[in-house]
Order: structure tokens, then C-alpha cells, then sequence
């Protein structure tokens, strides 16, 4: 009865999957890996052929949002390697993420151990030769106690799948300034990967698609006067010949790209400033000079150009001509991780084949 009422995942093989022409998410590879956490431990690692879960309708993670994730990639450097990019960051800031929302942590181990085990189990997902091509790397952890009653879970699942991908947005992206919704207010969960957090951007996102855009740059809760993040990647702007960017709050998400892109900034001798960025100033910068550039740093995302922001009713165009900064960093950034520049801030994490 419920398979009949419930859409099956669609499966593929990688040997007929079509790496040249596909949507983001839709088709898992073979594998998933698995551990639980009972009676104050993580147990039973293991890697299982893809199939749906079976859990409990009464499962806390369906009712009271106790799910936490992240969202990592992985490429093919030679034939017999695969790069895990910045396995420690995302751990460290899962951990984060889990510690807000009163769940247990993942050990180092037991992360590496589960990553290592599925791309090596579906390592065909990764052909050789395929120059845009990554293996999108989702770790979750949900509740999974069955019980009604508000409460913390007692019992865990976390999960790791994965699913090809090449770029998130494939086109410069119309964004709007947001400035009657809020994403998170100061001291809630807004630098925690909760799913919260995302689906209650669905329907202030919903209504900007209504009205043209593809996405929204949110602004702090409290004033609407400053730039927070664009919900799927942190914002960035090159302006004067500097990258400027929002600060890290209890508001943003400590984005693993936005702090290679920084890295990569000082690396080249650009200057970093991490400030807050008021939509004021924004409007400012965009009316009074040609070349600013505005575009989101995110995994999925890479670095996607924004051609054009809303602010209070008018529409500016940032530049996003060839000599743009943000495609040079973009470019930087892809090469260390395909292992073609050298790796010289230990971000690449190899697995032997
Ligand atoms: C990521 O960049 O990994 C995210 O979680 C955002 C989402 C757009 C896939």
C-alpha cells in the first residue's frame, strides 16, 4: 500500500547514467552509508545497496525538524584517486551544526571511515576525464526515536549519499534584496546546516520566483539594513579591487567555499574585508562604478555570478564580463581541488582506489 503511494527514487547505473545532460539531485548513486546512534553511542557502520528508509511515521526528525546535514564534493584526480575536499571543515561544521540542535557529533573517524567507504563503493560516478564533473557528497543526521512527545531523540541515523553534479546555476542569477522576510534572526540557528533553515526560505523564495528572481539575498532580522548570505551560498563582492564580505554571525553559515575563496584572496595578494556590507552602501557601490562584481560562494554553487540585484525598486547590474575577478578565483579554486596547482593549504583529503 505505501509503496504504491510513495515515488520511488529513480536508479541508475553510472555506466547508463548521462553525465553530459542531467538535473542536480534527481538521481542517487549505487550506495549509501549508515551508522546509528543508540544508548549514547555510534554503532553499526556499514555500506548498503541504495534503497528508500523505512522509519517510523512517529520518527522526531518528521515532526520537530531535529535533522542536520552538509553538503561536500568530491572529484577525480588520476585514474586510481579521488580528492575528498575538505573533509575537516565540513565536520567541524556539522558538529557545530548538530551541537545546536541537541544531537550527538560525529567522531572524526567515523566520517572519514563513511566517506572514504562511498566513494570508493561508487568511485564509477566519478569517470576519468569528465572536466566539470563532481560527486556531491550528502551527510545527514536525523532523529529517529518514534515518539510524538517534544523531545530530545534518543536514537539517531546518520546517512551519507551522494549524486553527481557539475554547476548548481547554470546562468547569472537575478537576485532580490530581501528586506520583509528574515532567514534568521541573531542567536537563532542561522550558521547551523538544520533543514529549518532551508525550508523556511521556500516561500519568500517562492514568492520572488512569482516576481522574476531566482534567488534572495537575505538581510539581518533586526533592521533589514545589512547583508546576511543568499540561503544555498554566502555572498561575496569585488569592489575597488577588494573582496568584500558579511562577517560570520550566529545568523550565517560559515560557508567551506567562502573560506577558501578568502584564502585564495590573500593567497594573491587581495585584500579581504570581512564586514558588514549595508544594502545602502551596496546600491551606492553598484550606481557610482562599472566594475563591481556581486556573486555567491557556495559547495553546490562554486562561484555564481549575479547579474542583476533588486534594492528598493531599482535594478542594478554588477559586471560579469570575462576579466571578472570572481571566474579568476572560481578557476584557482577548481584547479587545486582537480589537482592540477599545488595543494598548499592541505584542503585536499586523497583516496586510493
Ligand atoms: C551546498 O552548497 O552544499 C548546499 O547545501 C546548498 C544547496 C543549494 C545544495
Amino acid at each position: 500500500m505505501t509503496s504504491l503511494t510513495t515515488p520511488q527514487t529513480i536508479l541508475t547505473s553510472a555506466e547508463e547514467f548521462d553525465f553530459e545532460n542531467f538535473t542536480f539531485g534527481s538521481t542517487p548513486t549505487d550506495h549509501l552509508f549508515f551508522a546509528n546512534y543508540d544508548n549514547g553511542s555510534w554503532c553499526n557502520p556499514r555500506v548498503e545497496e541504495f534503497s528508500n528508509l523505512s522509519l517510523s511515521p512517529f520518527s522526531l526528525c518528521f515532526h520537530y525538524g531535529q535533522t542536520v546535514f552538509e553538503g561536500m564534493k568530491a572529484y577525480r584526480i588520476s585514474e586510481g584517486t579521488i580528492n575528498i575536499f575538505r573533509p575537516d571543515r565540513h565536520l567541524a561544521r556539522m558538529n557545530r551544526s548538530l551541537a545546536r540542535m541537541c544531537m550527538p557529533e560525529i567522531p572524526k573517524d567515523l566520517f572519514l571511515t563513511g566517506l572514504e567507504a562511498i566513494v570508493k563503493a561508487d568511485h564509477s560516478w566519478l569517470p576519468d576525464g569528465k572536466d566539470k564533473l563532481a560527486l556531491y557528497i550528502r551527510p545527514f543526521v536525523i532523529a529517529t526515536e518514534p515518539r510524538l512527545g517534544v523531545k530530545v531523540s534518543d536514537t539517531f541515523l546518520f546517512c551519507i549519499a551522494c549524486t553527481p553534479i557539475t554547476q548548481y546555476y547554470n546562468k547569472p542569477l537575478r537576485v532580490k534584496v530581501e528586506t520583509e522576510f528574515s532567514r534568521s534572526s541573531e542567536g537563532g540557528v542561522g550558521y547551523a546546516k538544520c533543514g529549518g533553515n532551508y525550508g523556511g526560505a521556500f516561500y519568500p523564495t517562492y514568492l520572488a520566483n512569482q516576481q522574476g528572481f531566482d534567488q534572495i539575498i537575505w538581510t539581518d532580522a533586526s533592521t533589514h539594513k545589512f547583508l546576511e548570505e543568499a540561503g544555498t551560498m554566502n555572498i561575496m563582492v569585488i569592489a575597488d579591487g577588494k573582496l568584500l564580505t558579511p562577517p560570520l554571525s550566529s545568523s550565517i553559515l560559515d560557508g567551506v567555499t567562502r573560506n577558501s575563496l578568502i584564502q585564495l584572496c590573500r593567497d594573491l595578494g587581495i585584500l579581504v574585508e570581512e564586514r558588514r556590507i549595508s544594502v545602502a552602501e551596496l546600491a551606492n557601490t553598484l550606481a557610482h562604478n562599472e566594475h563591481v562584481e556581486v556573486f555567491g560562494a557556495g559547495t553546490a554553487a562554486i562561484v555564481s555570478p549575479i547579474a542583476s540585484i533588486h534594492i528598493d525598486g531599482v535594478d542594478y547590474h554588477p559586471y560579469t564580463g570575462v576579466n571578472a575577478v570572481m571566474y579568476h578565483l572560481k578557476n584557482e579554486l577548481e584547479k587545486i581541488r582537480r589537482g592540477r596547482k599545488p595543494d598548499t593549504h592541505g584542503w585536499n583529503y586523497l583516496v586510493n582506489i
